[in-house]
């Protein structure tokens, strides 16, 4: 999964379930400003579950989107989740970063539900478990080899070299990362909510402490208007969005939102559970969303109220310079929520891990 060269610029490049998000950015004197973005929309069934299903249709709107933004450079980041990712916290002796290279193939067997053969393996090295010092916290990673490889034929054949190859949940905490600073020893879930997942990550003191991926998101809402209204997706969508649809009895429309509403905060909540549930001493004190859902106008006070939390959106372009000359500034803030996981993927450099 790992790509060694120098550090050079790269473009943070987000393939969801429903767009193509695109962002770069510049740093300068350790601040970070906004040098290009774009998103375009992907036909349906292009990706599913997180993997390339249809990669002409994928190359052909990556391959627009990046001549429509006349980018220069070829080095991109981009990131994977799904039911081919695993991510598992795992504790280990303490060893040297060298060391871990070197025994990781052989450690990873045990925890990884897949041949090794299969999967590419990435793990980060925590620190020392604060309960038993001869331990170490380890997050181990694992994506099979053909998804990772689908991806990587995608950018090749617009021309761009994948450098990086992270995974969604770290994205978008680097993002929230970069943007916000959090106090010691607080603990915050931050939450994607994209189109066919949502990606939980909660953390404390920067550091991921738990990780989900729940396999529903926003397409839940255009399935049971679909299945409930005989429409069809693309109506499905409008009338998610507010639009109007002809013909169509809207009667029933609110009560199938706040039913797949509660669907999905549903999910949410079990998943904050759960990590509750094994870390009896950790509280999660609040909670930051993002992602296409995050925009839905009730969700952020729905979820605070059943969670009986402080819910936050998270801005990827909080402490980004954004030039008004270069970009409609209005339109940035609109859709932020989607760009979180392609920026927190800009910030990344040639030969990072
Ligand atoms: N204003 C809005 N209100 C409600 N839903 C919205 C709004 N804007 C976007 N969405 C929904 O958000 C989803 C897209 O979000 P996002 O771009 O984060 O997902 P994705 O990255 O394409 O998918 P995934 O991360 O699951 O692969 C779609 O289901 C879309 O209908
Ligand atoms: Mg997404």
């Amino acid at each position: 999964m790992l790509f060694g060269g120098k550090k050079k610029d790269i473009i943070g490049i987000d393939i969801g379930a429903s767009s193509v998000k695109l962002v770069q950015l510049r740093e300068s004197k350790g601040v970070y400003h906004l040098s290009s973005l774009g998103i375009a929309p992907l036909p349906s069934e292009a990706i599913v579950d997180g993997a390339v299903m249809d990669s002409s249709s994928v190359v052909e709107v990556v391959d627009n989107l990046v001549q429509s933004l006349k980018l220069k450079t070829k080095n991109i980041a981009t990131s994977i989740s799904g039911h081919s990712v695993i991510i598992r916290k795992i504790q280990m002796s303490i060893m040297t970063e060298e060391e871990m290279e070197a025994s990781i193939q052989w450690e990873a067997e045990q925890y990884i539900p897949f041949e090794i053969s299969e999967v590419n393996i990435d793990f980060q090295i925590l620190g020392p478990d604060p309960n038993d010092p001869s331990q170490m916290n380890v997050i181990l990673v694992a994506a099979k080899k053909d998804f990772v490889n689908d991806y990587v034929a995608v950018f090749s054949e617009c021309g761009l070299t994948s450098s990086v190859m992270d995974i969604d949940c770290f994205a978008m905490e680097n993002a929230f990362e970069a943007n916000y600073d959090i106090g010691e020893g607080e603990i915050v879930a931050l939450v994607n909510m994209g189109a066919s997942a949502m990606n939980v990550n909660v953390l404390k003191d920067g550091v991921s402490v738990f990780t989900r991926d729940i396999t529903v998101g926003g397409s839940m809402f255009n399935e049971e208007l679909q299945k409930r209204l005989g429409i069809s997706d693309e109506d499905a969508e409008t009338m998610k969005l507010g639009g109007n649809v002809d013909g169509v009895d809207k009667s029933s429309f609110d009560e199938i939102l706040s039913d797949a509403t509660e669907n999905l905060l549903q999910e949410v909540q079990r998943s904050l559970d759960f990590f509750s549930a094994t870390a009896s001493d950790e509280k999660i004190e609040k909670v930051y969303i993002t992602g296409g859902v995050s925009r839905f106008p009730k969700i952020k006070d729905l979820l605070g109220q059943r969670l009986d939390l402080p819910v936050d959106l998270l801005d990827p372009f909080n402490q980004i310079v954004v030039d008004e000359k270069s970009f409609d500034v209005e339109y940035i803030g609109a859709i932020g929520p989607l760009m979180s996981v392609a920026v927190g993927l800009a910030m990344r450099r040639v030969g990072d891990k």
